[in-house]
């Protein structure tokens, strides 16, 4: 049962046909937990360029001469639980959760979310640093199962210096992997720090021309190609993509028909699982996954902190603090 009333609360972030399609804050009810949600009061949560292309794709929808409710974005978020559902019973009033909501609004002060798509916080981390992890942690994690990826192979990771890959690198070694990683010039001292045995400047090198073959390529920034990526890939090896385009996806189909032989190549589409939140959380309290923060902007600037993410340049991830 929920133990707290509907009211009032500031801070809401939405946009609707009334501000053309702007981001704004505005008042919103205090959700109430259905039996198998809970309710959390959200301190912090964190940016991923699926919430900007998303608004970005609303937008042009919420300029129709139609009436649309206002919306909140967001996925990712760390807080305190408030409420519970009659069903839950891995939380409590008061437990410190991060999770990764199906549904958004965590762009809010408070969210009503499956039970199963939250988990413990990391009792070492600040709600700001837990709440950078879940969208992250989630696809680099299930990149990597959906890879299969065993104890002692090859792994490179495209875009280690990004929030998906700072969080691969980190996993993967954990996973007792070989990892390379592929970034930047000034990005190469933090992809090192995170684990990568090797990195491959991408602008002094094409890593396609390395000579060097990996069991698993995990490609976070969409330059590769199941064609292209054939002269990396070690014999049986795996191509996972988290930046899919029409061919990755026709491969990726094809590879699941028994009688094609083709190299496994992978579409990752990340979902909200709690207990997977609840291994990452393992890996960071033992010390062997830490969170990568760029930038913290407060929710009230969520425009600049858009701005940033759209410019393709962050390292790790950007928090938005949520008071
Ligand atoms: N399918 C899913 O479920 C799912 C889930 C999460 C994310 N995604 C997608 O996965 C992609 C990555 O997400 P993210 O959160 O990691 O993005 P991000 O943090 O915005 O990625 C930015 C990073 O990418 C690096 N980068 C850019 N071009 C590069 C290149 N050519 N080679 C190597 N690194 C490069 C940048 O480093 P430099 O500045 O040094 O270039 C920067 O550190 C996004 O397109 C996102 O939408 C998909």
């Amino acid at each position: 049962m929920s133990t707290i009333a509907t009211t009032k609360s500031m801070q809401l972030l939405k946009f609707g046909r009334s501000s053309q399609g702007k981001l704004q804050l505005r008042e919103a009810q205090i959700p109430q937990a259905g039996p198998d949600q809970i309710v959390i009061k959200i301190q912090a949560s964190s940016l991923n360029p699926h919430d900007w292309k998303y608004y970005e794709a609303l937008r042009r929808i919420y300029h129709l001469p139609a009436p649309l409710p206002a919306l909140t974005l967001g996925h990712d978020l760390s807080g305190t639980v408030v409420s519970v559902g009659a069903k839950v019973k891995r939380f409590r009033v008061g437990d410190d959760v991060f999770a990764m909501s199906l549904k958004t609004g965590a762009f809010g002060q408070y969210l009503a979310v499956a039970a199963g798509q939250a988990a413990p916080k990391p009792r070492n981390l600040p709600h700001a640093e837990a709440a950078s992890l879940p969208m992250a942690a989630l696809t680099a994690w299930q990149a990597l199962l959906l890879a299969s990826l065993q104890d002692g192979e090859r792994v490179l990771v495209l875009g280690g210096s990004g929030g998906v890959g700072s969080q691969a690198i980190q996993i993967a070694k954990a996973k007792g992997a070989h990892v390379a990683a592929v970034c930047s010039t000034s990005n190469v001292a933090l992809v090192s720090s995170l684990g990568a045995e090797q990195a491959f400047d991408y602008k002094k090198i094409d890593v396609l021309e390395s000579g060097q073959q990996f069991d698993v390529v995990l490609d976070t920034v969409g330059t590769l190609t199941p064609t292209s990526v054939k002269k990396i890939l070690a014999p049986g090896g795996r191509f996972v993509s988290t930046v899919p385009n029409a061919a990755i996806i026709l491969a990726t189909l094809l590879s699941y028909i028994p009688g094609i032989t083709l190299h496994a190549t992978r579409t990752l589409i990340a979902l909200p699982i709690g207990r997977h939140l609840e291994e990452i959380a393992r890996l960071v309290e033992d010390g062997k996954v830490r969170p990568v923060i760029d930038r913290e902007f407060p929710l009230e600037d969520i425009d600049s902190a858009i701005a940033y993410s759209k410019t393709g340049r962050t390292r790790g991830k950007i928090v938005l603090s949520i008071r």
